[in-house]
This record gives structure tokens, C-alpha cells and sequence, in this order.
């Protein structure tokens, strides 16, 4: 099916576009009471997750009510682990936990290497998505990056320290290689399974990349995103390794299109050390929409000016806030689109 709107496709290639495309983290869910609806139909996160025609109705939603110009499919990093053997529950207020974890190497007999056939739910959803959107914006597949998703198997739950995987990184290194392995193979499966799908380009998220100095990060983290980026070569990919300062040179070099930028990085800096070739995607600190418009487009200008209109998709730092008031969400996606240059 062809695209009315390959705008975010040619500028992950690094091609110049008429104008910078935009989207923004975590823009199915919360925000909109439409989700809120959906969501409120089902047990619960997770079998609205399961549900493939309900998860690509919220994928389809921000196209019709915020004017973004990609979707990214409904689901969780965590879909993974439970996939590979550890399901886990999604509690009100507080977020996922795993009832089961694993620590040590007689625990990786209870896993196994997962992908594409177990996570059929998530390509079923990504079908119906392509359906529903008829061609008007690409969808965007994800994953979370294998340390991510190693911090959450170990330790069972969101944590400020995650000291349980980073007391694993020094303690018991084979284990943990072994397990991003393990990790590593079932999301280069299940990406690839995305793509078959329909996904027009391909997100990993490495929301605890900041925890790491930055050798282990290298050792424990980048080299299994590299890994996965030299295996994905029909989609333009996206890496964003949020509050990775030490690093961001090494992101440079890693087999992908896409370096996503969090809101403390500054630009030019950030430019300098990853190099030219790279398209940028960021950065503009979510609480910013809890602002005035006035106070929105202001930022919102200087940001792009700062990017300076090539090899850049706009997006926030992190994920929308989900307390944000989707109109603001809505002048800065309008905002995006009327700057030029
Ligand atoms: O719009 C989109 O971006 C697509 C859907 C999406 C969700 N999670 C849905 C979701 C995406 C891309 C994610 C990624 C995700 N999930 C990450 C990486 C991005 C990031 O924020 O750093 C992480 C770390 C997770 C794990 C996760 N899922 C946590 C920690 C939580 C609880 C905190 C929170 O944000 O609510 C979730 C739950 C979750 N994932 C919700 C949604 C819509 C809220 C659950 C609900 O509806 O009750």
C-alpha cells in the first residue's frame, strides 16, 4: 500500500523534507479519552494489549486527534519477557511487576527464545492498523532495548536504582550476558516479525540507559542494540537511549537512521559529538505543554531552530506526560507544521 504521508520515512533515511515531520512519544494511551474508553472495556491493560482489534483502534486515534504524522503501534516493551516466559501484571497507579524474576543461570532454563510466533497478537494488531490507516501516515513498530528489558526481568518492578541488574552486570557477567542474549534474539525475531507486518520503521527504546558509567554501558547495553540494528535492514530505525550523555558518541556509530535525543541533551552538543550523519529525533521537555501556547511555541521554535531543519524529526524528550491536555499536545504538533526554516 502506498503512503499519502512518507514525510517521517524520508527524513529517517536523512533525505530533505518540506517540512519537518513530528510525533510524539506515548501518544496512544493516556492523554486521550478515547483510550481512557477503550481501556475501561477490558480487564485491564494487558488484554487490551491482547486484543488486536481494540489495541489498533488506539494506535489509529492520535492520527485523527492530534494530526501526527506516524502512528506507533499499541503495546508494551514487556509484551518480550512474557513472551520469552515471564508475564507480567500492570498495576493501577503503580506500574508493571513481575510476579516471577530471574537472577542467576539455573533461572534461564524457565525462558526461552521467543519472537514473532508467540507475540502473533502484536503482528495481528499491526495488520489491522495498516488497515485502518489506509495509507495516511506509516506505523511505527518498537521494542525496548535489551538492558531495558534486563532491568525489569531482575528486579520485577520500576525501581529509581535498578540496583538488582546493575549488581548482576559485576557479580554474575555470564548470566547476564547470557540472558541479553537470550534477550537480544527474541527481539531481533519479533522485530522482524513487525516488519513483515506492515511496519514502515522500527523504534528501540532504552529507557534506563542513563543508570550505567559509561563502559558497562557500552559492554552491556550498546553492543546489543548494535547487534539488533545489523540485523534490521528493511526499515529505517530509531534509537533512543534516554539520559545517555556519556555515550552519545558511541550512538553515533551505531547501524542505525535514527538517534532519539531526551530533553537535557542539548542540540548542538549533541550534533557535534554524534556527527552529521545521523537524523536527530527529540527533544522537547514534556512538561513544556503544561505551559501557555505562547510559552509552547516559543520553546517549541527554538528547538527547531536549533535542529535547524534538516535531518530532524520533531518529537518531546520522553513520553507525553498523562495528566497533559491534549489540546496543547495538539498546538505543538500544529506548531511543528506551520515552522519553516
Ligand atoms: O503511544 C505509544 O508510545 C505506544 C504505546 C507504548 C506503551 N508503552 C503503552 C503503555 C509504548 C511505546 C510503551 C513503551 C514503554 N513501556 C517503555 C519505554 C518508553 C518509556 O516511557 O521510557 C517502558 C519503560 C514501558 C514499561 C511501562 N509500561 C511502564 C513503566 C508503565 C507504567 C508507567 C506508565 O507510563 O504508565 C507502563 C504502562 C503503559 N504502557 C501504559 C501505556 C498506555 C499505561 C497503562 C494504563 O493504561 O493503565
Amino acid at each position: 500500500m502506498s503512503l499519502k504521508n512518507d514525510l517521517i520515512i524520508r527524513a529517517a533515511r536523512g533525505e530533505n523534507t518540506e517540512r519537518t515531520p513530528v510525533w510524539v512519544m506515548r501518544q496512544a494511551g493516556r492523554i486521550l479519552k478515547g483510550y481512557r474508553q477503550i481501556r475501561a472495556q477490558v480487564s485491564g491493560f494487558v488484554e487490551l494489549v491482547k486484543t488486536p482489534e481494540l489495541a489498533a483502534e488506539v494506535t489509529v486515534q492520535p492520527v485523527d486527534l492530534l494530526g501526527v504524522d506516524a502512528a506507533i503501534i499499541f503495546s508494551d516493551i514487556l509484551v518480550i519477557p512474557e513472551a520469552m516466559g515471564l508475564p507480567y501484571v500492570m498495576e493501577e497507579k503503580k506500574g508493571p511487576r513481575f510476579p516471577q524474576t530471574v537472577n542467576r543461570n539455573d533461572d534461564l532454563n524457565k525462558l526461552s527464545i521467543a519472537g514473532e510466533h508467540e507475540l502473533e497478537y502484536v503482528m495481528e494488531a499491526i495488520r489491522v492498523a495498516k488497515q485502518k490507516l489506509d495509507g495516511r501516515v506509516p506505523l511505527i513498530g518498537f521494542t525496548g532495548a535489551p538492558w531495558t528489558l534486563f532491568c525489569y526481568m531482575t528486579e520485577g518492578k520500576g525501581s529509581k536504582t535498578f540496583s538488582v541488574p546493575r549488581k548482576l552486570l559485576y557479580s554474575d557477567p555470564e548470566f547476564s550476558h547470557k540472558l541479553l542474549d537470550m534477550i537480544t534474539e527474541s527481539t531481533i525475531r519479533y522485530l522482524k516479525g513487525q516488519i513483515r507486518a506492515g511496519a514502515d520503521l522500527v523504534q528501540i527504546f532504552d529507557s534506563w540507559a542513563g543508570i550505567l558509567p559509561k563502559p558497562i554501558y557500552e559492554a552491556f547495553s550498546l553492543k546489543y542494540i548494535e547487534k539488533i540494528c545489523q540485523s534490521i535492514s528493511e526499515v529505517p530505525v530509531i534509537v533512543f537511549a534516554k539520559d545517555a550523555y556519556a555515550s552519545r558518541a558511541s550512538l553515533g556509530k551505531l547501524s542505525c537512521d535514527v538517534i532519539g535525543l531526551d530533553w537535557n541533551m542539548d542540540i548542538i552538543e549533541s550534533r557535534k559529538l554524534i556527527g552529521p550523519d545521523k537524523v536527530l529525533q527529540g527533544n522537547l521537555d514534556p512538561a513544556v505543554l503544561y505551559g501557555s501556547n505562547k510559552e509552547i511555541e516559543k520553546h517549541t521554535h527554538r528547538m527547531l531552530q536549533e535542529f535547524g531543519g534538516i535531518k530532524h524529526i520533531a518529537n518531546l524528550g520522553h513520553g507525553v506526560y498523562p495528566d497533559t491536555d491534549p489540546d496543547k499536545v495538539r498546538f505543538f504538533i500544529e506548531t511543528v507544521k506551520n515552522f519553516s526554516n
